[in-house]
């Protein structure tokens, strides 16, 4: 619901469980009210009156702007008197770069706008746009505010436009601003590296500016698009969370800042660092959509209302919650070393096994037999697959499995024929020695004509082959900033463009080709954002495919991102990237709580893993809408426990699926049993849980609990529930 009073001038917004308010202020600025608790509209007056005057108070036109740092506004400028980070920073032909921007008019429309070339929320019940205008410039600023009434995520951006005749410079552009009154909160934030991603952080806030940040031309592995305000000691269960999420997918940041009036002021958006767009005459910049999601009930409520947006509203609907296919991937079974006669086995192994699709990884293209050529040739390595793709797509049809295809779209090997034509696609500046990351450098996706080209080949094999899953993977950082097509002052556009086109390449792939079923992924999840899950449902969560690992990945993950959205493989043991060997029951079920497949070579697996694998699959296949449509309870915590446990529990609360792995054995733990207490049943059923022949209420489980059985090292358990009627 999104209201505006008219006397008061105070829009007061309403989506599930939270409100949102703000007015217009007697100089016309635009002043944040509240955002928390859902009040009541009629707070909202209270709010105007009480709030709203004492900020009025402080910047009554006539000279007083320096007040302005009290202000707690909905889109900070530059120069005018608030000395915190600014949002916007427009840079005039003068050089001059102050702004003050007042309210012009409003409106309120039915759905979410469309936004064109960038990924966006899907669908919403109403959208405010807030019209600014720049006393000192051309620049007119829409902000838009999109609420969905049964969703607890309001999504925010901005369109900044130049109405002028001459072009400016947009130096920061970010997406949103949020002031809060006080800054008695903890950050917290996903930090990570490559096969260690997203592990929760929480630090106290303290005075001046935390920026969380990627300056790499992607999301990062080093640090998610994400942040939360706590409010001190939060749980799982209890206490209020501030939680944003950047529905992007380049270089970005989110800064906390703590001003010396007691404010926290929150934003995020594009990276400024290096950041400049040339706005021309008449030109609109939009900014990334971001989410906002509050939670009165600690960080089990915020996941499930990021988690929930993301499932309703972003990811492909045709997709979202559709049964995914199993997957066998060829990647840590052969790695480069692979010929038909390699492949063959796995294939007729997985159609044993009941797995739907078979996906050739690396090394099927141009001459690549190593990381160090070949990237650009999407033509087939003939050298390694001398009758192409179709022998082995014939076996997969023969045998009952689909087939599915390893791309890295966006880079270049300085040794393919692509490079050898065309060394200016390359991101970096002719002549001076790149910066490499994995053998390859980065093609340049701000420039029209390389993806068409790289539409044009992907085009072809997706087009000549019957390909019905695609892993988009993308392997290194961005480096040596610089675009060969770009004009001097536009170089700071490039990441941003970059994006746009990566983007562009995803919608236009998707359109052509509708079967295909799209996963992302980047040296295992170091693009793993709302962005791309808006083209491709499941993500790679990490490269590193040890259970015990994964039991931290995915745990830190799931803060805000639904587990539907997680590709999980079960993968060989010792484990390639740990060296430690944990059981084939352990590993399928961490695999079990995403979208799960397999990454080794089946056919080495002893008769008795082979049953295991086929009993699991089958389970996977029952549990399946669990983990598309349910709802995450983190219960054991595998950065505080020695226990991780997670619950997915159906929406109606009539079926459950929790999955335990003890990660070290605690003998401890024989002399002082441990109850694991099922948060998230509805307390008034009764449920059997099936592997222990145990009927309890509701009410128990969540209240006293099941005993955690005694497991050695990575031991695990799976406990399936269901109400009894
Ligand atoms: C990345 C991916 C892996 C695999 C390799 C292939 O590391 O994360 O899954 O596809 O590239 O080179």
């Amino acid at each position: 619901m999104i209201r505006f009073n008219q006397t008061t001038k105070t829009f007061y917004l309403r989506g599930k469980d939270y409100a949102y308010v703000m007015c217009v202020g007697k100089a016309e600025y635009l002043l944040h009210l509240y955002y928390g608790t859902a009040i009541r509209e009629s707070d909202a007056e209270y709010l105007a009156e009480k709030v709203g005057s004492l900020q009025d108070a402080a910047c009554a036109d006539g000279g007083r702007d320096l007040h302005a740092n009290e202000l707690w506004s909905e889109y900070p400028s530059y120069g005018r008197g608030d000395y915190h980070e600014p949002c916007v920073l427009i840079e005039r032909k003068d050089g001059a770069l102050m702004s003050r921007f007042r309210y012009v008019s409003h409106e309120i429309k039915k759905g979410a706008p469309d936004v064109k070339g960038m990924p966006h929320v899907r669908k919403a019940d109403e959208t405010l746009t807030i019209v600014l205008k720049d006393d000192f410039s051309s620049t007119q600023i829409y902000l838009h505010y999109i609420v969905g009434e049964t969703s607890e995520v309001l999504v925010r951006y901005t369109e900044i436009k130049n109405v002028g005749k001459e072009s400016f410079y947009i130096k920061k552009a970010l997406s949103f601003a949020l002031d809060l009154p006080d800054q008695a909160f903890d950050l917290f934030r996903l930090e990570g590296n490559p096969t260690a991603e997203r592990a929760p952080e929480i630090t106290p806030l303290g005075h001046g500016v935390t920026k969380l940040q990627s300056l790499r031309g992607a999301s990062s592995h080093q640090m998610n698009p994400f942040a939360a305000l706590l409010r001190k000691k939060v749980t799982e269960t209890a206490g209020e969370c501030y939680g944003v999420q950047l529905i992007y997918s380049g270089s970005w940041q989110i800064t906390a800042e703590v001003g010396n009036a007691g404010t926290v002021r929150l934003q995020g958006g594009i990276n400024e660092t290096a950041f400049c767009w040339k706005l021309g005459a008449g030109e609109m910049f939009t900014t990334p959509q971001v989410t906002l999601c509050y939670s009165a009930v600690g960080l089990g409520g915020l996941s499930r209302g990021f988690a929930d947006f993301l499932r309703e509203c972003v990811i492909d609907p045709k997709y979202a919650k559709q049964i995914r296919p199993v997957l066998v991937n060829n990647w840590e079974a052969t790695y480069f070393d692979f010929n038909y006669e390699k492949l063959f086995p796995i294939i007729d192994e997985a159609a044993k096994l009941g797995i739907d699709t078979f996906v050739l990884d690396d090394g099927w293209l141009g001459k690549r037999n190593w990381d160090d050529s070949s990237l650009g040739d999407w033509f087939v390595n003939t050298e390694k697959l001398p009758q192409g793709l179709i022998p082995i797509i014939a076996h997969c049809k023969e045998k009952g499995l689909k087939f599915g295809l390893w791309f890295e779209p966006e880079m270049i090997s300085e040794n393919s024929e692509l490079y050898r034509l065309h060394p200016d696609w390359a991101i970096g500046k002719q002549g001076q020695t790149p910066c490499r990351g994995r053998n390859q450098l980065v093609l340049d996706f701000s420039r029209r004509e390389v993806v068409d080209y790289v539409f044009g080949v992907m085009s072809k094999i997706l087009s000549e082959n019957e390909i019905s899953y695609v892993k988009w993977d993308m392997n290194r950082s961005m480096s040596d900033f610089f675009s060969s097509a770009l004009a001097a002052e536009q170089q700071g556009e490039l990441t941003h463009r970059y994006i746009l086109g990566v983007y562009e390449l995803a919608e236009r792939l998707k359109s052509a080709f509708p079967h295909i079923f799209f996963e992302g992924c980047a040296g295992g999840g170091g693009r793993f954002d709302a962005g791309m899950l808006y083209y491709f449902p499941q993500i790679w969560t990490s490269d590193n495919t040890d259970a015990y690992d994964r039991a931290r990945i995915q745990w830190g993950t799931s803060y805000c991102y639904p587990v539907s959205a997680m590709s999980c493989h079960v993968s060989a043991c010792p484990n390639h990237q740990t060296g430690r060997s944990v059981s084939l029951q352990t590993r399928g079920a961490v695999a079990s709580l995403g979208a799960t497949g397999y990454e080794l070579d089946l056919s080495k697996l002893s008769a008795g893993e082979e049953e295991e694998v086929k009993a699991q699959i089958a389970a996977y296949k029952k549990i399946e809408p669990l983990v598309l449509s349910g709802d995450l309870y983190r219960l054991s915590s595998p950065f505080e426990q020695t226990y991780f446990c997670e619950m997915l529990v159906s929406k109606d609360k009539t079926q459950a699926y929790v999955v335990g792995e003890q990660l070290r054995a605690d003998p401890n733990g024989y002399y002082k049993e441990s109850y694991l207490r099922l948060t998230g049943l509805a307390e008034e059923k009764l449920y059997f849980i099936e592997e222990l022949n145990i009927t309890a209420s509701g009410a128990i489980l969540a209240n006293f609990g099941l005993l955690l059985p005694h497991l050695p090292d990575y031991g695990s358990f799976v406990w399936h529930i269901g109400e009894v009627k």
